[in-house]
């Protein structure tokens, strides 16, 4: 009798252990118990090269930390994006982070997260919210610091230019953060001087397809233009199939600059075919992965997390030595 006393009660404690080891599903559990914690991620979409680099990192960043992740792929929709995050809370994921195709329109559901206790982190780009302590904190690249970039390389560039200096714009999604912020950070480089002028500027939303449509649009209403400024390297590689097919040099015609930093864009850079490329990484994610597990465990966060970039463009000498990419 003693004997299967003694044995029930080992059997209890094995249990135990066990149920306290098992992840946490929809009908919850303890939080920080030994066990990995669980991340709920919405990736907007897969627009570009820099968007599937960075879905990538997603996953191989979890996988090297023990994360547990629940992934959901919103496919360019808003909308999509706030189911993911309700299902992420309904699940009572430990965490959530998301990277918003734009910046309006989230109170509501950051709400409904905050309310249930989980922590919202903010990756790539950010949110206009009336209460700011709806996210926790924000991991991704300073896109105004990005604009400044591309108009510095520009005024350098175009030192010795004898007139004026006619400027074409692809912008990304409208109302998005990159859009935004790359937009303001160039104009306040070149605003200054009465020589540069952006005689067109219109989204391409990020995709490749539109930036060759705008392109097209540029060359037929905006007349000749010196430069393209476009805000990633997507639209950018488009571009560049229109100004060929035109029977037009890019990189000598026109100066072009692109932000990003994928593969494609900087084998053009080394052709002369692009003369700079801002980077923007989109290896955020073991940032995101540590961010998310100091939470889980109840510390604070800093508010902001900026990615370290550099810019790569005709004035380095160096250029043909960049090393190879993987996005
Ligand atoms: O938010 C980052 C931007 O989104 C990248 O520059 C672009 O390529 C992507 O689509």
């Amino acid at each position: 009798m003693k004997r299967l006393a003694v044995l029930f009660a080992v059997l209890a404690v094995a249990v135990a252990a066990v149920i306290l080891m098992l992840p946490r599903g929809p009908e919850g559990g303890d939080k920080g118990a030994e066990r990995p914690i669980i991340l709920g991620f919405s990736q907007l979409g897969s627009e570009s090269g820099w968007r599937i680099g960075n879905t990538r990192s997603v996953i191989t960043a979890a996988q090297r930390a023990g994360v547990q992740l629940m992934f959901k792929n919103a496919e360019q929709k808003q909308e999509n994006q706030i189911d993911a995050i309700r299902s992420f809370i309904a699940y009572q994921v430990d965490v959530i982070a998301f990277a918003p195709i734009v910046e309006d329109g989230w109170d509501n559901v950051l709400r409904e997260a905050k309310d249930a206790g989980i922590p919202v982190i903010c990756s790539d780009r950010s949110v206009i919210l009336e209460d700011d302590s709806l996210i926790t904190g924000f991991v991704g690249s300073d896109f105004y610091l990005e604009g400044v970039r591309a108009g510095e390389y520009l005024l350098k560039k175009m030192a010795d230019a004898p007139g004026p200096v006619r400027i074409a714009e692809i912008s990304g999604t409208i109302d998005s953060t990159p859009m935004r912020y790359r937009a303001l950070g160039f104009r306040d480089i070149i605003k200054d001087d009465p020589l540069f002028e952006i005689v067109y500027s219109q989204s391409g939303d990020f995709l490749r397809s539109r930036g060759k449509e705008v392109m097209e649009d540029i060359l037929i209403t905006a007349g000749p233009v010196d430069v393209l400024y476009s805000h990633n390297d997507s639209m950018t590689l488009g571009a560049i199939e229109t100004i060929e097919q035109k029977g037009l040099n890019p990189g000598k015609d026109m100066v072009i600059i692109s932000v990003d930093g994928e593969q494609g864009a900087i084998d053009l850079l080394k052709q002369g075919k692009i003369n700079c490329v801002v980077e923007c990484t989109p290896m955020l994610c073991d940032m995101i992965m540590d961010l998310a597990q100091r939470l889980a465990r109840g510390e604070t966060i800093d508010r902001i997390t900026y990615s370290e970039e550099t810019v790569f463009s005709d004035f380095d000498p160096d250029v043909l030595s960049i090393p190879p990419r993987w996005y």
